[in-house]
């Protein structure tokens, strides 16, 4: 029996969600913040992206499939650019890069972080400039560091001694004096998922402040004279909405960068403050926009350096999350619908966690619509399951769908354009879907589906 059916009233779903969901008093509306800039119902209801229907996209591209708003996208990435003018901003591809992607961002004048030699030849085959490209990565191989010499890469982040040692003999067999950055673990525990946090002590990034080794590894460089070192470098974490840890990381980075100059009498022109930016993935989210990010981080890196008497350094920032995660959602077709009797309905999807493993991987949390209709029935708890066999296989661990929610239906999941598909997997044998970029009453693919011969295609046999 549907829960709908058992005549379960607004007040008992309310108290099998978690407190902050509540029952909406609309199933079908659509919070704007959740979902990119174009997305709407059109008069018939069905959801649209770009302008396009979504039952015209599952049509010609099929399901699952990546919808990203390129108008959407496009309008971050100018956002960030003009809040941050007179800084640098670099998007992290670690949360999804291909071809198209790297050429927007380019277009729309950021720069690009890339973390291991599959991201760098990514970004070079889209044509990036490669003085505007940061290395990063606590195990860059030789030969990832030879080809980010070769390719005349613009910054590499130096994350341990044996990688000083590396690309210290790399550049005098080229003679060259590539621009570094030393990333320095500042030991600051931001609030977010352990696995996403990356300046406490006990974690593997970056040369630690605490014990001297940051401070080590600038005298090495810097002694050296091998290596050009440009300026310090912190990330903090990510999905993180409060600004304290970014004012802790940069009292203390600069702290460092004041010792450097008192030893060695040199003022590091640069400062690099990672990404980390939040976004809003339920109701519950509340970011800040790239306005007031710039305005805080500014005036946190001014009043820092005027306590310590130090030229103010360009600052640089590394969202990725925060430039493309609200690009994208995720549209599935409805396979089964199950109510688990008393407790909540399950309504499976074509896809799962080989798409969005961040709800198994982090306990995310995201929201849900009933994409291809609106419907006149009341809410039903949801969750929104994957196909895989995997009871974690979620994918939104509780949503208000419609309780006439049926196979065929098609659901769509905001946000997902971080982290989602350059996590993803063939979990199953499921070949991952393709990602379409869609603006204008137009879509065009720029990842394309997977096929059955492509998995065959590595299994020689
Ligand atoms: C060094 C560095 N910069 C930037 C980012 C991007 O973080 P986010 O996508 O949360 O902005 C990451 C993410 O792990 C990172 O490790």
């Amino acid at each position: 029996m549907r829960a709908h059916e058992a005549g379960a009233l607004h007040a008992d779903l309310g108290r099998r969600a978690p407190a902050w969901l509540r029952p909406p008093v609309d199933v079908n509306a659509l919070v704007p913040e959740l979902w990119p800039a174009t997305v709407q119902r059109d008069p018939a209801g069905e959801l649209t992206v770009g302008g396009v229907p979504v039952g015209a996209l599952a049509a010609e591209h099929g399901t699952p499939a990546y919808l990203l708003d390129e108008a959407d996208l496009r309008a971050r990435c100018r956002a960030f650019v003009a809040a941050f003018s007179g800084s640098d901003v670099f998007y992290a591809g670690k949360a999804f890069l291909c071809k198209a992607v790297v050429r927007i961002i380019a277009e729309e004048g950021l720069g690009l972080d890339v973390c291991t030699g599959g991201e760098l030849a990514t970004a070079l085959a889209a044509g990036m400039d490669p003085a505007r490209i940061g290395f990063h990565g606590n195990n860059k191989s030789t030969g990832e560091l030879a080809r980010a010499l070769d390719a005349g890469v613009g910054r590499i982040i130096l994350d341990s001694r044996q990688e000083i040692d590396r690309l210290t003999a790399l550049a005098r067999e080229r003679g060259l004096r590539p621009n570094v950055m030393i990333r320095v673990t500042v030991g600051v525990e931001a609030h977010t998922h352990e696995y996403i946090a990356t300046a406490h002590e006990d974690q593997k990034f970056g040369f630690s402040l605490a014990s001297g080794d940051a401070f080590g590894a600038a005298s090495r460089v810097l002694t050296d004279g091998v290596l050009e070192l440009i300026g310090l470098h912190s990330h903090i974490g990510s999905q993180i909405f409060d600004s304290s840890g970014f004012e802790v990381s940069a009292r203390r980075v600069l702290d460092l960068q004041s010792r450097i100059r008192d030893a060695y009498g040199v003022e590091l022109p640069e400062l690099d403050l990672g990404g980390g930016f939040g976004i809003a993935y339920t109701t519950q989210d509340d970011p800040a926009g790239p306005g007031e990010l710039a305005k805080r981080l500014a005036k946190i890196v001014e009043d820092e350096c005027e306590t310590r008497s130090l030229a103010v350094p360009r600052l640089s920032v590394e969202p990725g999350r925060a430039i493309i995660g609200p690009a994208v959602l995720t549209l599935y077709e409805v396979g089964t619908v199950k109510d688990v009797d008393g407790i909540r309905t399950y309504v499976s999807v074509d896809g799962g966690m080989s798409d969005n493993i961040r709800t198994a991987l982090y306990d995310a949390s995201y929201s849900a619509t009933l994409a291809s209709r609106t419907s006149t029935a009341g809410p039903m708890l949801a969750r929104v399951v994957g196909k895989h066999c995997e009871a974690g296989d979620v994918v939104v661990q509780d949503e208000f769908l419609p309780a006439d929610a049926q196979p065929g239906d098609l659901v769509a999941v905001p946000g997902t354009g971080a982290y989602c598909r350059s996590m993803a997997s063939n979990y199953n044998h499921l070949p991952r879907p393709p990602v379409v970029a869609v603006a204008d009453g137009r879509s065009r693919v720029i990842v394309r589906r997977e096929t059955e011969d492509d998995l065959m295609a590595l299994d020689v046999g």
